[in-house]
């Protein structure tokens, strides 16, 4: 597990630099997309690049993490219509290169079944963005979900759905109690993993996930267990880390070549 800890815009540069660079080795590659407002700026970023010519989706795929389960085709906050408005109709993705999981499918085991299918038809993801919840969730794993977990319906904790109001006019009561979610183990699937946190809100999270003991109670901290994972955070996030003086200096002298 590799912590850069440096400025928002200085970690938007190093996750769109690692995606412009798989995609210029791997053009068909496939990303994993988050919602919520961590990875809107990475977002910003890719759009400035492929308008700049320097990055295509044209044979990319995507995958999202996560849906509201019941919100209707039309409402802003569905997932499906946020990453569409936030990256996919902003730049060249091929149509129905995005996908995700239906939470409106009548069949909701069905679903997760097929949208796990449908990962593993495409390869498997190359890139995963994440996000992580101030409970430590990753998409949309809760507290107490299983550390081997594939994509399922899940409750949201009060917590999340405290936190995600915003997007919903202040009103905690609009926020959906359901979701479908990739499962922790499907996330663990991915080959590179780049989770971004920024303010002070996701430092208890973050000391956790670098530095607490793998636990169901933080479900981030499963990703210890995976060989290639960039945690990008800013000061106010690292503000918990024990080890942070050890990851600015790591970072400082890193090889130029190396990469994310
Ligand atoms: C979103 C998702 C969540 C968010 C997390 C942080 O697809 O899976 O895990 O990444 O809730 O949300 P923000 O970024 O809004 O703080």
């Amino acid at each position: 597990m590799e912590v850069v800890i440096a400025a928002p815009e200085d970690l938007v540069a190093l996750a769109a630099g690692a995606i412009e660079s798989l995609l210029a080795a791997k053009p068909a590659a496939v990303l994993g997309l988050a919602t919520g407002s961590s990875p809107l700026g990475i977002y910003d970023e890719l759009v400035r690049r492929h308008l700049d010519g320097r990055v295509s989706f044209s044979r990319a795929r995507a995958f999202m993490l996560d849906e509201y389960v019941g919100l209707p085709p039309d409402h802003p906050e569905r997932y499906r219509n946020v990453i569409e408005q936030e990256i996919a109709s902003r730049v060249d993705f091929a149509p129905d290169a995005v996908q995700g999981p239906d939470g409106l499918a009548e069949d909701v085991v069905a679903a997760c079944a097929q949208y796990e299918a449908a990962i593993v038809e495409a390869g498997g993801v190359d890139l995963q963005i994440l996000g992580i919840g101030t409970d430590g969730h990753v998409g949309f794993n809760e507290p107490g979900s299983s550390l081997a977990s594939r994509t399922r319906i899940k409750t949201l904790t009060d917590q999340t759905r405290a936190d995600n109001a915003r997007f919903f006019d202040g009103d905690i009561d609009e926020v959906p109690r359901h979701c479908l979610t990739q499962g922790l183990a499907t996330i663990m699937s991915a080959r590179h993993i780049v989770l971004i946190a920024i303010g002070r809100a996701k430092a208890e999270a973050i000391h956790h996930l670098v530095e607490g003991p793998v636990s169901a109670m933080w479900p981030a901290t499963i990703l210890q267990h995976h060989p290639h994972v960039s945690v990008l955070v800013d000061p106010a996030a690292a503000s918990r880390l024990q080890l942070a003086d050890y990851f600015r200096s790591t970072y400082a002298a890193k090889p130029a070549w190396q990469g994310l």
